[in-house]
């Protein structure tokens, strides 16, 4: 059977504990120099719609430990460009390829490829969510704090794709979720909805980010206006200016709390300078993990040996 990361949603508790623990195995071995070459002569395709450098980078060195290759498919150069159809792009794709992932504007997109194609299909990022973020951070929790039982995960700034994944997580897993986002800027209401009815452990949205960041273990965020806003830069620097991690909103949090960063970051915006260089910043340990998550991503979905072509 095929399998997708399309969203967090989709994942079971359990699914999260095995990527993250296969994750923690693959790093292990990387850094002791075992070879772990266990996809080799696997093709991945990354098909990018949306700038790049650590999603498209940590699958590319990913898939070539993994002892596959990488091939770099944008819009402009197949003829996904020039109209050929998304349903006949993913069933041809799916005869030379044994994974794709997948960058775009549109989850729709995503959602319509992974019914065509017969091979696994992992989102790299789209206007709703960005998986592949979430479960590398959570990796990073875990190695920071031992275990994401029970923290206080406190995400400050625009209700954006990785916010939308943090809920989708928090659904499924045992730990506190508090959002800070000025009104107009909130996640995605059905996916923040359907999380409150499912979550026991809580999700909350709060409009001040002091009373979100008040005891976390984490503090989170992310630029204000991406991919595809920048024509709102301006008008989103004024609606978020209360919403800078800095110093002072540090003040709030429990003394021992982590800050993380998805990168890319707009220092002086959503983050000071001073805090994304200071020690309680793991922004550049999140953004190597991206490397070996998604190496356990890959050798889940893609280490198969069957091949079905209709
Ligand atoms: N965090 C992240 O996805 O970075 P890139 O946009 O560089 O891939
Ligand atoms: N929210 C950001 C994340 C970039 C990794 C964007 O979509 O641009």
């Amino acid at each position: 059977m095929k399998k997708d990361l399309l969203t967090l949603y989709d994942l079971s508790r359990q699914d999260f504990e095995v990527i993250l623990d296969k994750a923690g195995r693959l790093k292990k071995m990387l850094y002791g120099g075992v070879p772990h070459e266990s996809l080799r002569g696997k093709v991945l395709g990354l098909l990018f719609d949306k700038s790049s450098t650590r999603t498209r980078l940590s699958f590319e060195a990913g898939i070539c430990q993994l002892g596959g290759v990488a091939t770099f498919l944008s819009r402009r150069d197949i003829q996904l460009g020039r109209g050929e159809t998304i349903a006949d792009t993913a069933r041809v794709m799916s005869r030379y390829l044994n994974g794709i992932v997948i960058r775009t504007f549109g989850q729709e997109l995503v959602e319509e490829f992974a019914r065509w194609a017969t091979i696994p299909v992992i989102n790299g990022l789209t206007d709703l969510v960005h998986p592949c973020q979430i479960l590398s951070d959570l990796f990073t929790i875990r190695e920071k704090k031992g275990t994401f039982e029970g923290l206080t995960i406190a995400y400050v700034g625009d209700g954006n794709n990785v916010a939308n994944s943090w809920i989708n997580a928090a659904a499924r897993l045992p730990l506190r979720l508090h959002l800070a986002c000025p009104e107009g800027y909130d996640p995605d209401r059905r996916i923040l909805e359907r999380a409150i009815n499912e979550t026991k452990e809580g999700i909350k949205l709060f409009r001040s980010a002091s009373e979100a960041v008040s005891g976390a273990d984490v503090v989170y965020t992310d630029v204000w206006a991406s991919m595809g806003q920048e024509d709102e830069q301006e008008a989103r620097a004024s609606a978020f200016r209360a919403y800078q991690v800095n110093e002072t909103l540090l003040g709030y949090a429990r003394q021992d709390a982590i800050v993380m960063h998805c990168l890319p970051a707009h220092r002086g915006d959503e983050i000071t300078d001073s805090v994304i260089e200071s020690p309680r910043s793991v922004v550049f340990d999140q953004a190597e993990n991206r490397l070996h998550v998604q190496k356990a991503i890959m050798e889940i979905v893609m280490g198969g040996s069957e091949r079905s072509a209709t």
